[in-house]
């Protein structure tokens, strides 16, 4: 049979790694390879009182039909949340969606025409980059510090070289994939290059919330003074991401159009999950749990560096973030890092091999860490193994030359 696809259908496929993480799912396997928060930390127990609150009070409502936009309580909490971080906003301002990732697709949807180009970090986040490619976009990819993020110079050139560039795709605290954070001073550049380029800027902010060290930093949206920052966070890293709760944070005549391409989409965000969260929020502290991750993943990205320098061989360099999830590492040039993660299969431990986040080639010699979803003990016995494979292979770099 002729399945008929759509031309777009060519650019997208299932992620490499979607299928690297259906391996590492077996238990014996101890994985850094995916991207989960820590299980234990969600509030399961309170969730069972809120969801009784929820179905008690407004039942009907929480299981109806209802408003694009999303539900007005919710709304009003991330409008109060994000000024604690240093973005003022309205209720109108801000749209739900089925997760960040949605909100993702949607700008996808809204911005790019066939051919246009999106300039990111290089690396960047992989589903990003799938949703992009399902557009037909070209990537322009700058380059990062390791301690600073986006190379403002580099971007400035890559602005000169692009005029017609629809926007900066930025990560700018604790990267996905590499954990690096953008400094407080690049910030206002890339405001100002976007301001004298008129360029428009997707802030991707899941991770920004979850600073575990280091000083707090406004989100560039804060520096923002033509409405020109699509602003995009989520409860997933700070609540739970099964219950797929995004936003977007942007001015109104964005916000419009997104809800349009939302309708077609899913109508709306699932109320009774809207519900959920902002009654959890009503009865609950949602700072003192996050504080709880906080300290976990302090625990176990400081676990994980420490045995990086006891483990690994020692002439590679690594991000040490303050926050999120992940940490990077470079290997020697030459090195595949698919083959470490082939044999680190074999000796029961993953990670992620870093040249799918690069989105117009290849940098082999990488790889990804995730620290949030194992325990400490899980932590230094995987990262003992992998330090195995590592001194072995690297001895025998001849033969992985590629
Ligand atoms: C950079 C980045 N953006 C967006 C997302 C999507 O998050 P969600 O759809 O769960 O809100 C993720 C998830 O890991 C991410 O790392």
């Amino acid at each position: 049979m002729e399945h008929k696809f759509a031309e777009r259908a060519r650019f997208v496929t299932s992620s490499e790694t979607r299928e690297i993480l259906k391996v590492t799912e077996r238990p014996e396997v101890i994985s850094f390879a995916g991207g989960l928060p820590a299980p234990e930390l969600f509030p399961v127990e309170a969730l069972k009182e809120v969801c009784n609150a929820v179905l008690n009070e407004e039942g009907a409502a929480a299981l109806q039909y209802s408003t694009t936009e999303g539900y007005i309580p919710l709304r009003e909490a991330i409008c109060q949340r994000m000024k604690s971080a240093g973005i003022d906003s309205s209720i109108e301002n801000v749209l739900i969606t089925s997760g960040s990732q949605q909100a993702i697709d949607l700008t996808g949807r809204l911005f790019i025409n066939e051919g246009d180009t999106i300039i990111c970090e290089s690396p960047t986040y992989l589903a990003a980059i799938n949703v992009f490619k399902s557009y037909n976009a070209k990537f322009v990819e700058v380059a990062m510090d390791d301690d600073d993020g986006m190379v403002m110079e580099e971007l400035e050139q890559m602005l000169r070289d692009h005029p017609d560039a629809k926007f900066i795709y930025t990560i700018p605290d604790f990267q996905n994939p590499t954990g690096r954070t953008l400094k407080l001073e690049r910030r206002k550049r890339m405001i100002e290059l976007a301001n004298q380029y008129d360029v428009l800027i997707l802030e991707d902010n899941p991770y920004g919330a979850v600073r575990f060290a280091g000083e707090e930093l406004p989100p560039v949206k804060h520096f923002d003074t033509e409405g020109r920052v699509i602003y995009l966070s989520t409860f997933s890293k700070i609540f739970t991401p099964g219950l797929r709760l995004g936003w977007i944070c942007a001015d109104e005549t964005f916000i419009d159009k997104y809800v349009a391409f939302k309708q077609t989409a899913d109508l709306h965000t699932d109320s009774f999950a809207q519900r959920i969260t902002a009654k959890y929020m009503e009865l609950y502290d949602i700072e003192e749990h996050i504080n709880k991750i906080k300290a976990v993943y302090k625990e176990r990205c400081t676990a994980m560096l420490s045995c990086i320098e006891e483990f690994f061989p020692n002439h590679l360099s690594y991000s040490k973030p303050e926050g999120g999830l992940f940490i990077w590492v470079e290997l020697p040039e030459g090195i595949d890092s698919a083959h470490i993660f082939t044999e680190c299969l074999k000796n029961n431990v993953a990670c992620v091999p870093g040249a799918p986040f690069f989105p117009n080639g290849t940098q082999k010699n990488t790889l990804r860490l995730n620290y949030s979803n194992m325990s400490k003990e899980r932590i230094i016995e995987g990262m003992k193994r992998m330090g195995e494979v590592l001194h072995r292979e690297l001895q025998n770099d001849s033969l992985l030359t590629v």
